[in-house]
């Protein structure tokens, strides 16, 4: 059975938990940024395939969705950290900010190698990030502050 996720409050919300969760779970739904345009198009292809809306309900669920799951929509803010996620933001509030702001980090795009060649050298400073963490720190730092 699909089990339903957090979705943020806001009309649609549970339209799209007892419209939306008969076929799948919402995990596909959660994941997506996108225009209100391609919503729409969405929405009207998952009544094609037997989801249950009408024509208003097709109208509330996109502008929800679109809300929500826009392109300017913050990374899935209906997840939950993974464990992953906060040990990384557990070493940057903590260690990592001891020495200098976090807002440094926040401000640096760089690739994986590159974040690993900083990490690398402030252990060099004594970071003291530990071995086994540091490729899972790396990859986090990675995905929220790449190169764009
Ligand atoms: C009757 C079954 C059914 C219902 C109800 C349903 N879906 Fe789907 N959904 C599907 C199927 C089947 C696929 C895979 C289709 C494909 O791959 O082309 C899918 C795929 C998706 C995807 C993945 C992206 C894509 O285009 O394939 C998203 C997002 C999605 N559905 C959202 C929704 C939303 C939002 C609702 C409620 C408005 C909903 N679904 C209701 C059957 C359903
Ligand atoms: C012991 C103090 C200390 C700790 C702990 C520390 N840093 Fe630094 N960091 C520095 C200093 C000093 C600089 C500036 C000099 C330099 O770049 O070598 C710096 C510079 C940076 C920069 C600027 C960009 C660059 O290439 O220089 C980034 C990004 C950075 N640190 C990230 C981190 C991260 C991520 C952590 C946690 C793993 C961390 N720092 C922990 C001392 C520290």
């Amino acid at each position: 059975m699909a089990v339903p996720q957090e979705l943020p409050e806001g009309e649609g919300k549970k339209l799209l938990e007892e419209r939306c969760v008969s076929c799948h779970s919402l995990k596909p739904v959660v994941s997506l940024r996108q225009n209100q345009g391609t919503w729409k198009k969405l929405v009207v292809k998952m009544v094609g395939l037997g989801a249950q809306l009408d024509d208003k309900e097709v109208d509330v669920a996109t502008g929800y969705l679109a809300k929500y799951f826009g392109p300017e929509s913050p990374a899935p803010a209906t997840k939950p950290d993974s464990p992953e996620d906060k040990i990384a933001k557990r070493y940057i509030e903590g260690i990592c900010s001891s020495c200098h702001d976090a807002a440094l980090i926040r401000s640096t795009e760089a690739t994986k190698q590159e974040w690993f060649d900083i990490v690398t050298r402030m252990n060099g400073l004594d970071a003291g990030v530990s071995q086994r963490d540091v490729d899972l720190l790396v990859d986090y730092l990675a995905s929220k502050y790449g190169r764009k």
